[in-house]
């Protein structure tokens, strides 16, 4: 793997647009929104930028290190410095598949609003007739199974062709797109009359509302949106060159990130307050909320068609980082042929998710326990999955490759990495150790809801 001649990124700003191509996704357009309203407000948003900080952020930067450090990606990367430890790669292919099955369900959501939002049947406010749309499609299995299948097809032409290229060249025009039309959704949003009740339900938070299920949530969230836990970073990591300043970019990353689902969550839940929805709704919040904000601006149905497109894109651009690192197993590791790896892995996924997406429709029974299968792939892979990824790298980070070399790495560009102390302190503690605890219950959570 070492012979080959490693493409790095041609810039700084093209492993960024990479990485935050990964990180800025459905996790930040639909999830966060949603896990707001479901999770008591102000407080999970202040839990969740806790744990940004504390935890989130210097993850960012480990991961990032233990790539370049390495020149390898996440199977490499951990085999290199401790044969022991390449069971963490095995482990990140795992997690890539059970995301990928609930996530391409999720954007076949987004493919079928795209189709709607052209056919202009999107033009309405009447919450009853969006929620509506949004059941009926959660009804047919054959709508969820079609479009989650061409949003599956969609992410393998890319991973197959390699127009990553192609994608990031895309995504200099759709990711900048996104963020101009999140903000004027959101200034719509809160200008409507009676938002000012879901601005303080977004920013006051009732510290009575965080349990440790709120916590969890968070931390899953953090991983989830920041795309860490599964080597997407580390494998990104390893393309740059040494000159770059590792420090400006752990911290860009997050940033732009969180700043896409802070503004998503401005353009969401005051609308939800304003138009008479329902703030716990769900899954289905952003689908028969936004159309509703559309429908009160002016061109709404054309700023309509251009969000579901943009979106589709910020999800290609998740969903092929996590195929990617499955397929990169196949081709890396295994020597196997990228097309045939990229096809079978990728009709593997799809099959796992068919049961995600008919465990939605009403009286189904794919079901374990209390828990639906689009349940369990979610839980499963953030509060499970990514989250014992993060654990594991931060211990790796601190402990074997130690903290010692990763600064000495961070600084080869010649800067000088003042907060090192502090870091060193977050990943070889704090990390490890909040991360455990939620960790702990989330396998015990986890383990009692398949069993009820
Ligand atoms: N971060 C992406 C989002 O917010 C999802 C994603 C892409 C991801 N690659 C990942 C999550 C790897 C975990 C691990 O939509």
């Amino acid at each position: 793997m070492e012979t080959k001649t490693r493409e790095n990124w041609s810039s700084k700003a093209g492993f960024i647009l990479a990485a935050a191509g990964s990180a800025i996704g459905l996790g930040n357009i639909w999830k966060f929104p949603y896990s707001v309203g479901t999770n008591g407000g102000g407080a999970y948003v202040a839990v969740y930028l806790l744990f940004l900080v504390l935890i989130g952020t210097p993850l960012m930067l480990a991961a990032i290190t233990l790539g370049r450090k390495t020149q390898l990606s996440v199977f490499g990367a951990y085999k290199s410095i401790d044969r022991r430890w390449s069971f963490v790669g095995f482990l990140a292919v795992i997690c890539g598949f059970v995301i990928l099955a609930f996530y391409s369900s999720v954007g076949g959501w987004i493919l079928y609003y795209f189709k709607n939002a052209v056919m202009g049947n999107l033009n309405t406010k009447d919450p009853q007739v969006l929620a509506s749309i949004f059941s009926n499609m959660m009804n047919s299995p054959a709508t969820l199974i079609v479009y989650q299948l061409i949003f599956m097809a969609l992410t393998m032409l890319i991973v197959i062709n390699g127009i990553k290229k192609g994608i990031e060249v895309t995504s200099k025009v759709m990711m900048p797109g996104l963020f101009i039309l999140l903000i004027i959704i959101a200034i719509r949003s809160v200008t409507l009359e009676g938002s000012m009740e879901g601005i303080k339900f977004l920013l006051v938070p009732d510290f009575s509302k965080i349990t440790l299920e709120v916590a969890k949530n968070a931390m899953a969230q953090v991983f989830f949106s920041l795309s860490i836990g599964m080597g997407v970073m580390i494998t990104y990591g390893s393309y740059l060159d040494k000159e770059v300043n590792l420090l400006s970019t752990a911290v860009s990353i997050p940033a732009l990130d969180t700043l896409a689902a802070l503004v998503a969550g401005f353009a969401t839940i005051p609308a939800v307050f304003a138009l008479g929805f329902e703030v716990g709704e769900g899954p289905g919040l952003m689908f028969i909320t936004l159309p509703a904000v559309f429908a009160s601006m002016p061109l709404g149905q054309i700023f309509c068609i251009a969000f579901f497109l943009m979106v589709t894109f910020a999800a290609l651009t998740s969903s092929m980082s996590m195929l990617e690192i499955s397929v990169s197993y196949f081709v890396d590791e295994l020597q196997k042929d990228r097309k045939k790896s990229t096809l079978a892995v990728g009709i593997v996924i799809f099959l796992m998710g068919i049961p995600a997406s008919l465990s939605l429709v009403q009286g189904s029974s794919f079901y374990i326990g209390s828990l639906s299968f689009f349940d369990i792939y979610d839980k499963l892979s953030s509060n499970i999955l990514l989250t014992t990824g993060a654990f594991l790298l931060s211990i790796f980070v601190a402990w074997i490759l130690t903290t010692k070399e990763a600064v000495k790495e961070i600084e080869l560009s010649g800067i000088r990495f003042k907060l090192a102390p502090v870091w060193s302190f977050l990943v070889k503690y704090v990390v490890p150790v909040g991360v455990f605890i939620i960790l702990f219950n989330s396998y015990k959570d986890f383990i009692i809801a398949l069993l009820n």
